[in-house]
């Protein structure tokens, strides 16, 4: 087992988040999640964070920082959708997206490189999608914000990599969540046909390799870019 950190996991109400601060907290660590409404899973401090509100995002760190001590790993995971073809595709439709997604994750990166620097460690963690590597028609916003985020861990790796604190992607393919519920059956149905490995994952698939990602065992580890596809996104 890792050594035992603390951790923060951005939209760790419900889906992906969830199941990674569940497995966070399986394996010993002290986790806290983000939420805008709800909660997180039993034994993880909640504090409300809404991540294209740098302020609130502020407050949140100094509460978890307060309770559970500096933030050693962070996860940022929260993310939106608004797909729509190009032509539709209206500029709030864009930008709100990538504000959410990209510039969301460099709002928490920034905050928890703070303390990491302080400490000399960190464990940082973006979720993208396979779809910032292959792109996706209907989703130039959302594939644009998933390709933003390697540029990001890559360049924090540079910057910060000598000051022991990784930075790595993981691209989750089709995860069974509220996301991929909303698609149509056809479209799902479609979808499966092209993932080698013939089904979508469950969102306990992604968590596994987050809290690997971030664990002892994969300290030499940074700017790397970790499918969890079933194969979809092969080459890229
Ligand atoms: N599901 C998939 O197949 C899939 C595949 C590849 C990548 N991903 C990525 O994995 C991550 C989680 O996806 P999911 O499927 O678990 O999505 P989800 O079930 O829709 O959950 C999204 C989470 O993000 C939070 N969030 C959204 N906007 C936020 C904001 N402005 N500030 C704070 N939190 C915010 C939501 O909080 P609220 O409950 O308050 O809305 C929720 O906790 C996303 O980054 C997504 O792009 C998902």
């Amino acid at each position: 087992m890792s050594t035992p950190r603390t951790v923060l996991v951005t939209g760790g109400n419900r889906g992906i988040g969830r199941a990674i601060a569940e497995e966070f907290i399986a394996q010993g660590h002290r986790v806290a999640v983000t939420a805008r409404s709800g909660s997180g899973p039993d034994g993880a401090l909640t504090v409300v964070a809404d991540v294209t509100d740098s302020a609130s995002l502020d407050a949140a760190f100094t509460a978890v920082e307060a309770e559970l001590g500096p933030v050693e790993v962070v996860v940022a995971n929260a993310g939106i959708t608004k797909d729509t073809l190009l032509l539709r595709m209206s500029e709030d439709d864009f930008t709100s997206v990538i504000d959410t997604n990209l510039s969301g994750a460099f709002r928490v990166v920034k905050r928890a490189s703070k303390g990491m620097l302080k400490a000399r460690f960190g464990r940082i963690v973006l979720i993208s999608s396979v779809v910032g590597l292959l792109g996706s028609a209907g989703q130039v916003n959302y594939s644009a914000s998933k390709s933003g985020l390697i540029g990001l861990a890559r360049s924090v790796t540079r910057e910060l990599g000598a000051r022991g604190i990784t930075a790595n992607v993981v691209a989750p393919g089709f995860i069974e969540t509220d996301m991929t519920a909303e698609l149509p059956e056809a479209q799902q149905a479609e979808y499966k046909k092209s993932i080698p490995a013939g089904r979508f994952a469950s969102a306990e698939e992604v968590a596994k390799v987050v809290t690997w990602i971030a664990g002892d065992d994969a300290g030499y580890i940074s700017g790397a870019v970790i499918p969890v596809d079933g194969g979809l996104g092969m080459g890229h």
